[in-house]
């Protein structure tokens, strides 16, 4: 899961789809990252954290990371949250194979639409609510798909 900062929106998907791998007892491994190197090492912004846990999600755990080439050679899938996280994550793809791996996360619910997580960042509170819920909707169906 990669966003910009990976302190809003990529640990609030991790977070999710994390928690329903577990639930499941699935073999996968979830991790985020963001394409900015800005808040390297920090917990997910409070904000996130709170309406997390409002959902009984815990992201507590979490620390910031910037994105590498070398996630391309450790995971199978890899969600961008908008199109500008696309467009970073694609500029450092070696291969074929490498960039076949990227999707727009909300692709997965609104196919070919090319819609956006909106960056929570700068807004209120009810930004990150409205996060949450298109997340937990598009891991959703991310869990049918590695599942079926
Ligand atoms: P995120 O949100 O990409 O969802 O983690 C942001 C966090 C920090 C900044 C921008 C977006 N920033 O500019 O510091």
């Amino acid at each position: 899961m990669v966003c910009l900062g990976n302190i809003c929106r990529s640990p609030m998907a991790d977070g999710i789809l994390r928690k329903k791998v577990n639930d499941l007892n699935l073999a996968v491994a979830v991790d985020s990252a963001g394409t900015a190197g800005y808040h390297i090492g920090e917990k997910p912004d409070p904000r996130m954290r709170q309406t997390a846990r409002s959902f009984g999600v815990d992201i507590e755990g979490l620390r910031s990371r910037q994105f590498s080439r070398q996630d391309f050679k450790d995971f199978d899938l890899i969600y961008a949250m908008d199109k500008s996280n696309l467009k970073n994550i694609l500029s450092l793809a070696e291969s074929e194979s490498d960039r076949q791996k990227v999707k727009l996360i909300l692709n997965e619910l609104y196919p070919g639409q090319d819609k956006e997580v909106p960056d929570p960042y700068y807004g209120g509170e009810q930004g990150f609510i409205e996060v949450y819920t298109m997340l937990d909707q598009a891991t959703d169906i991310i869990i049918k798909q590695i599942t079926k």
